[in-house]
């Protein structure tokens, strides 16, 4: 549903030019829960922002869905954006002067969606993420597991059918980082495609496949002798060859 061949993006200012994504390939199926790791400042949020077509690239190709990305304009990539991608991402935060209700709201009024159907999706949402009782307060009422969790039901209000997920328990502790891992799985189990970057490696390794980037590249430590001693260690088993 997401592959991407060759793909690169370029950061260019007047003095420098950064390479964030080069000869970046990655194929992710219909279904997959994904989880993306790798060091600060490898790529992980450019790859994320290209897959969720917030940016645009500089080379190489992107399908999704089988079509190809760059040939789309705006109206386009905001229409499949808005229909089929849901986004749980920390730059991505609530808007303080509206109420959680109508933050979730928000997208699902670009959509132009009935009145009922929206107030219905919120609140059914909001009872996935245990925030029901919530609907009335203001972001800055809430704890910081909370807000994160406003967020999901902002992703979740909107059915998508892949969901990008940018280090979703960052600001969390460790009970409510599992309890929105848990949720994610829910929703997976519900048929959406989720491509999750993590920092935990207790998260990533609850995914179906882990995909490590390093310096803008995705790289198989499976068959990475530099790192092939790590992925033994980490997987907690022997090699018997
Ligand atoms: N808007 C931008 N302008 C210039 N450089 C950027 C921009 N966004 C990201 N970069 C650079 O691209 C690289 C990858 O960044 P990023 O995708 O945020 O990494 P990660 O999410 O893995 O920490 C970094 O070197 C970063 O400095
Ligand atoms: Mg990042």
């Amino acid at each position: 549903m997401l592959k991407m061949s060759h793909l690169s993006k370029v950061y260019r200012t007047e003095v420098v030019e950064t390479y964030a994504l080069r000869d970046f390939n990655i194929d992710v199926k219909e279904g997959e829960f994904v989880a993306v790791t790798g060091p600060s400042g490898s790529g992980k949020t450019t790859f994320l922002t290209i897959a969720g077509l917030l940016e645009t690239f500089s080379g190489g190709e992107y399908h999704l869905d089988g079509i190809e990305v760059s040939n789309l304009n705006d109206n386009a990539r905001s229409k499949i954006r808005n229909e089929k991608i849901g986004f749980i991402f920390q730059a991505f935060n609530l808007i303080p002067d509206l109420n959680v209700f109508d933050n979730i709201e928000v997208p699902l009024r670009y959509r132009g969606m009935k009145a009922a159907e929206r107030k219905r999706r919120i609140m059914e949402s909001l009872e996935r993420v245990g925030l029901a009782s919530r609907a009335k307060h203001y972001p800055a009422e809430l704890s910081g597991g909370q807000q994160q969790r406003v967020a999901i039901a902002r992703a979740l209000a909107g059915s998508p059918r892949l969901l990008l997920a940018d280090e979703p328990t960052g600001n969390l502790d460790t009970q409510m980082a599992r309890s929105v891992l848990e949720l994610l799985e829910d929703i997976h189990r519900g048929g959406a495609t989720i491509v999750m970057v993590t920092h935990d490696p207790e998260l990533a390794a609850r995914a179906q496949r882990n995909v490590h980037v390093i310096d803008g590249q995705v790289v198989d430590l499976s068959e990475d002798p530099r790192f092939h001693g790590a992925v033994v260690a980490a997987q907690g088993g022997a090699r018997s060859d």
